[in-house]
């Protein structure tokens, strides 16, 4: 076990803000975590992803095409391509996929939904679960996980839904990330549902290197921080630390049950 006993579940450790200093923070990490999990957001960063696992033990993949960055997407050849990387053993789940309707150059919804629909295909076939991203798409994702969506896992990343969204959700036993965003002082609602999800269903990652949790808001963000996540959680679900660790330690495990 780490000095903290934490898992971050979803960092971005191929991402260029890591560039200079990558290896040096990861070696720091190994001791400090039990495990981080890198989603890909395209070909090349899902690809990064599997070299930053395959160099170091604590490390898994995801791989998976970001709603971001869909226009890149030439072909449905882009499965195959996925579909290679997943037999990967420590590629862990596909992702990130999802819906973004934030930013306006992103392909239109009708598009978004297929290439999210084709992805949560790809995961059932390789029998594994799936990185939820979701901004400014609420409706949508609900919509898809009731009614077109069975017989697959999935946690929402960096949750910002509704409570009552969130109470849809872990009725159906998808599981709801937390990060830095529940530790900023406008985020009464985020807190609200990290309040209400069920021990067994709650995750913690950092997103590194966006969304850095209080105090060090705006700058670069590692997984390092997942423990101030924690600390923030366990004194908003009223626990310890040390509870909370070792139970979201053990919930990565069951959800991505390719890491032993
Ligand atoms: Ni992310």
């Amino acid at each position: 076990m780490s000095r903290t006993g934490l898992f971050d579940s979803h960092a971005h450790m191929d991402s260029e803000y890591f560039d200079e200093d990558r290896d040096q923070l990861l070696t720091f990490l190994s001791k400090e975590l039990d495990g981080i999990i890198n989603p890909g957001c395209d070909e090349i960063s899902s690809r990064f992803a599997i070299e930053l696992a395959e160099k170091y033990d604590f490390v898994y993949a995801a791989v998976g095409w970001h709603p971001e960055n869909l226009k890149d997407i030439a072909d449905n050849s882009y499965l195959d391509g996925l579909a290679a990387m997943a037999v990967h053993p420590k590629v862990v789940a596909i992702g990130e996929i999802g819906l973004d309707y934030y930013w306006q150059e992103n392909e239109p919804k009708d598009v978004q939904k297929r290439r999210l629909l084709e992805q949560i295909d790809l995961a059932k076939q390789f029998d594994l679960p799936v990185i939820i991203h979701d901004r400014d798409a609420h409706g949508d994702i609900l919509e898809i996980f009731q009614k077109e969506v069975k017989g697959v896992r999935a946690v929402f990343h960096c949750y910002s839904g509704s409570l009552e969204m969130a109470k849809e959700l872990v009725k159906r036993g998808f599981y709801l990330s937390f990060g830095g965003t529940s530790t900023y002082k406008n985020a009464a609602k985020v807190r609200d549902v990290l309040q209400y999800v069920p021990d067994d269903l709650l995750l913690f990652e950092t997103d590194s290197p966006y969304l850095t949790p209080v105090p060090y808001r705006g700058k670069r963000n590692h997984p390092g921080y997942t423990e101030l996540v924690a600390s923030n959680a366990a004194q908003v679900r009223g626990t310890t630390f040390e509870v909370l660790a070792a139970q979201t330690t053990k919930n990565v495990k069951i959800l991505f049950n390719k890491i032993k």
